[in-house]
């Protein structure tokens, strides 16, 4: 975790610098150069007219003259004039240092030589000698920097000297130095309110990550009510919320898991301590009734039907659940298997003094396990039957809707009140548990139902009213044709 923020940090950081220095390189090299090109354009000037104004002055080697020139010029700028005749022997120096000695530099055998007027800059050390500058570096010690320019002096287009004009440039070096300095300071402000400014967004960037891996490991430890705090809207907020959402799936998943075995123990309980007193008062019995025992006995056996029924059921939900149900998809026609699973009730309904009825509108082919689909249309029927009183009607509809196959399973019974209408489908849930045992109902027809019709990609719902009766609507889709 720490090395992540670091290396985010040392890249915010060198990206910045490396930035910031290609940028203040450049801009001081474009002043810099702007300066230079400024004052050579100035200088070359002076130096020209200077050239022209005493090229008459040299012709008549009117020393006095000169010398006036160049002294005038001089003055001005804290630069210096020399007049050279045509072999670069100095005629005049206008701080009379030089006179009568060959000055000969690059730009001075240049303009000897017919090459027009030209420049360069020289840094003059402490020594008080020039030497040629070349680069332009604002950095190191230079005690004075110098233009030194020197025109070609013609007179009626003849070369007959040169004139040298060597100005101070010292300002532009020192204001070059300055705007280097400033950017320096500059970059080192700007690089540490970076580094803070990082700090801050390292620290916003891998504090969700910390927390969210503590989360996660709270979790792997087995405290499935973990949540991490959701700050903000980005990705890493999305990423707290998904793994809440996941966490509290996971709880949720786990409660009803416990819930689960917790009634299936208790479902299978019932009837095995039904049998426990059955079977010991059989065993204790003192006076041999050969009619309790049968009684007892077929009890018994009762019982055993109905444990074996629960594990049945649980053994297919579980199936269901791991995704190990074996499906045997086939063209069915539910016509065939309403009428079969209406035919295969009758004579229960006869029994509980109902009438059955039963309407198909369509065929209606659908692709599915047909034995699956008979589990839950007997399911639905079953239940309608167990839940109507004496005198009552179950109807039971197919018909082609849209593309869908309904089933619809009415019946005028006792009804499901509100409140319980959303649990039905839940495992083992009963609206009145004390008469669903009377019925021997285990309450997980319905939730079988469902898994089923799912797999199916259908659905299944159910409307009712209490003391009126419950209307079951099965939906399959259609086989496209
Ligand atoms: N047609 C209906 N009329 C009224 N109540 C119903 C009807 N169908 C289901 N119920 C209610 O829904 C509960 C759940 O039904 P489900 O079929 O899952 O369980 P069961 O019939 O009690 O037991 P099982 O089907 O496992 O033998 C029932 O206990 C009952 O209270
Ligand atoms: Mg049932």
């Amino acid at each position: 975790m720490y090395s992540i923020r670091w290396k985010i940090l040392i890249a915010y950081l060198l990206i910045i610098i490396i930035a910031f220095s290609v940028v203040a390189a450049t801009l001081i090299q474009l002043v810099g150069d702007y300066m230079f090109n400024q004052r050579v354009r100035d200088d070359q000037r002076v130096a020209e007219n200077l050239a022209s104004l005493l090229s008459e002055a040299l012709y008549s080697l009117d020393v006095r003259a000169m010398y006036d020139g160049a002294l005038n010029a001089s003055a001005e700028k804290l630069s210096r004039v020399m007049v050279l005749d045509r072999f670069g022997v100095v005629q005049v120096d206008a701080r009379s240092e030089l006179n009568g000695r060959r000055f000969q530099n690059a730009e001075v055998i240049r303009a000897l030589n017919g090459g027009g007027p030209d420049y360069g800059f020289y840094d003059i050390d402490d020594t008080g000698t020039l030497s040629h500058r070349t680069g332009l570096t604002a950095l190191g010690n230079i005690r004075e920097m110098t233009g030194l320019y020197a025109a070609p002096i013609y007179r009626d287009s003849e070369l007959i000297g040169a004139l040298v004009y060597i100005s101070q440039a010292q300002e532009i070096y020192e204001s070059l130095r300055e705007i280097t300095t400033q950017t320096i300071l500059w970059m080192v402000m700007v690089a540490a309110s970076a580094l803070l400014m990082s700090m801050f967004v390292v620290r916003t960037i891998t504090r969700p990550i910390g927390e969210l891996s503590a989360g996660i490991s709270r979790m792997s430890r087995g405290d499935l009510s973990t949540r991490v705090e959701v700050r903000g809207k980005n990705e890493f907020a999305q990423l707290a919320s998904a793994f809440n959402s996941m966490s509290e799936k996971l709880e949720r998943l786990d409660k009803s898991r416990n819930q689960f075995v917790s009634n299936a123990s208790h479902e299978l309980k019932t009837p095995l301590s039904t049998m426990k007193i059955l079977s010991e008062t059989l065993l204790y019995q003192e006076n041999y009734d050969p009619e309790m025992q049968k009684e007892f006995l077929s009890d018994i056996n009762k019982e055993i039907d109905r444990l074996n029924r629960i594990v049945s059921d649980l053994l297919t939900l579980v199936n269901i659940d791991s995704g190990g149900m074996q499906m045997n998809l086939g063209e069915t026609r539910l016509r065939d298997v309403v009428t079969e699973q209406v035919k295969r009730l009758t004579p229960l309904a006869r029994e509980a003094g109902l009438e059955l009825s039963c309407v198909i509108r369509d065929p209606c082919e659908t692709t599915g396990d047909s034995l699956k689909l008979q589990q839950v249309v007997y399911n639905v029927i079953d239940n309608a039957i167990k839940y109507t009183p004496r005198g009552g009607e179950v109807h039971v509809e197919l018909a082609k809707v849209g593309k869908k196959a309904v089933i619809r399973v009415e019946d005028t019974g006792i009804g499901i009140p509100q409140e319980d209408l959303p649990h039905i489908f839940d495992r083992f849930y009963r609206v009145d548990k004390a008469r669903s045992r009377e019925t021997g109902g285990t309450g997980l027809g319905l939730s079988i139902v469902k898994q089923i019709v799912l797999l199916h990609d259908g659905d299944v719902r159910a409307e009712s009213v209490e003391n009126k009766g419950s209307t079951f609507t099965i939906e399959l889709p259609l086989v496209q044709k």
